[in-house]
């Protein structure tokens, strides 16, 4: 058992501190936020993680966590771990002001020859410079790269079951010292130097973000072809060179770590010389997929006086309430400024999207955010809504567009029912018109309208970027990108 602290109790911090208490660890969480810290010491946690309230209240009880607001509480901890939020800079860059602010809040309590371990994402260098520090020197204390990998709504499951356990350190030394405290997860150890640490992660990140951009891409082109893109990401997935995962196709990716970890990288990258055509094709392909659905649902009803559209799912990504870089909510911005009236269900995230949009109309439950509804976008795809009464769903809406900006309903059966159902890039019987869809000149979803016209072309970049309260950026060229603000990490 090693004594440890932990200074943030945001996603990554407090699934963390949790997960090393769970696994043998004595633990001190610092959170400086009074409400947050008072939430904590109250059993109430301020996040929503399968798995995460058991592990806190199972610690707290048997005195393995604790929770302080105090830097003074790691007094006597001989590992250090940093998970505080690196929110995007003006130009995109990863803002590592809370990781330094932190470090200088815990040397003077730090117990000489105690490591600094960084789990927060921050741009390759940032370790190698806080070591290098006079302050730190001084302390002789060591610093050492562990990026962690947790993917909301699954972290404590990636936590105990991690593919790999990044250390990133100056001496095979240190390296085995952080090592050991992972020694009960029985986990694939990956001793590097801390620049290559910092640099994977972003590279994971980047990565996953290129697939799905890609699939994307291909989405486009499959609608043009009348192919269809699920079979397409299905067939290619069982490559084992490629693997079936972050294949699907749909509005993108959204979330607390993409969006700011590919304008980040891209930021290292310009910063140090590099071009980046890949990483901006990745990012513009990301805001198209909203674009293009924002434009197809004013197409669906801008005929329409006070048209409604509806939309199922706030939240980037099923089981979770985090809205941020959320697609819902920046398509969402896009028809309230064209004078459409948006009305939203989600089952965790109304309270946090009513937050940032509070022009949106969010309703306790799908049916009454159906209610007279022109068009409907499936923007997240929580399991309920494939469960939904489809034929009271009929009854309850006005029009009859559906726009599944998750490829997850059953077009046949929508269409059966006489809904219009429109995909991305799925095959084109799944279309409930009944009518051929054409296709798009450039080959962007190719879905005929009420009146059997097709909607209009599509092209990069043909209205201006969305860009509401941080939540979808606009398109960087290298380091030039504004904001996505963070509220943790
Ligand atoms: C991600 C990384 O997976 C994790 O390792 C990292 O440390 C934090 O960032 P998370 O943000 O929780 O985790 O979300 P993730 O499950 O990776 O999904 C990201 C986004 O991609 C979501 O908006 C999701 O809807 C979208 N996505 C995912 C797709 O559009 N298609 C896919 O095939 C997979």
């Amino acid at each position: 058992m090693a004594q440890l602290a932990v200074v943030g109790a945001g996603y990554v911090g407090l699934v963390t501190a949790a997960c090393l208490a769970e696994i043998g660890h004595q633990v001190t969480c610092i959170e400086v936020d009074e409400g947050r810290l008072c939430r904590l010491r109250a059993g109430d946690l301020p996040i929503r993680e399968p798995g995460l309230s058991q592990l806190v209240s199972k610690h707290t009880l048997d005195g393995n966590l604790r929770f302080t607001g105090e830097y003074a509480g790691i007094a006597a901890a001989g590992f250090v771990f940093i998970a505080v939020p690196t929110p995007s800079s003006k130009d995109g860059s990863a803002d590592t002001s809370y990781v330094l602010q932190a470090v200088d809040s815990l040397i003077p309590h730090a117990r000489p020859g105690s490591v600094i371990v960084i789990k927060s994402t921050v741009p390759v260098g940032t370790a190698d410079k806080i070591a290098g520090l006079a302050s730190i020197l001084a302390a002789g204390m060591e610093v050492v790269s562990n990026p962690e990998f947790l993917r909301q709504g699954t972290a404590v499951q990636d936590f105990m079951a991690p593919d790999r356990v990044v250390i990133g350190a100056s001496s095979p030394h240190e390296a085995a010292r952080v090592a050991d405290l992972y020694a009960a997860l029985e986990a694939p150890i990956v001793a590097v130097d801390r620049r290559s640490a910092e640099l994977a992660k972003y590279a994971a990140n980047a990565l996953l973000a290129t697939r799905i951009s890609f699939m994307n891409e291909i989405s486009h082109i499959a609608a043009a072809v009348h192919a269809d893109v699920d079979d397409v990401a299905r067939i290619v997935g069982l490559d084992r060179r490629i693997g079936p995962a972050f294949l699907k196709a749909g509005l993108g990716w959204g979330g607390s770590c993409f969006p700011k970890d590919v304008l980040a990288l891209s930021s290292v990258a310009a910063n140090n010389g590099c071009r980046t055509p890949i990483l901006q094709a990745v990012y513009e392909v990301n805001e198209l997929q909203r674009e293009l659905a924002a434009e197809l649902l004013m197409d669906a009803v801008r005929a329409i006086r006070d048209p409604v559209v509806a939309i199922l799912g706030l939240a980037f990504k099923p089981n979770t309430d985090d809205v941020r870089g959320s697609p819902a909510l920046g398509i969402a911005q896009r028809l309230l400024a064209e004078g459409v009236i948006v009305r939203a269900h989600d089952p965790f995230a109304l309270v946090n999207a009513n937050r940032v949009l509070p022009g949106v109309d969010c309703r306790p439950d799908p049916y009454s955010a159906l209610e007279g509804a022109d068009a409907l976008l499936l923007a997240t795809e929580w399991e309920e809504y494939s469960a939904l009464d489809w034929v009271l769903v009929r009854e309850t809406m006005r029009g009859k567009t559906v726009l599944d900006g998750r490829n997850a309903l059953n077009g046949v059966f929508l269409g059966e029912l006489g809904f219009r159902y429109w995909s991305f890039g799925r095959a084109t019987q799944n279309n409930g018109n009944g009518l051929a869809p054409k296709v798009h000149a450039n080959g962007v979803t190719p879905h005929a309208d009420e009146n059997g016209a097709s909607p209009k072309v599509h092209r990069n970049g043909v209205f201006p970027k969305m860009d509401m309260n941080g939540v979808v950026p606009k398109v960087h060229a290298n380091g030039t990108h504004p904001s996505i603000r963070e509220a943790g990490v």
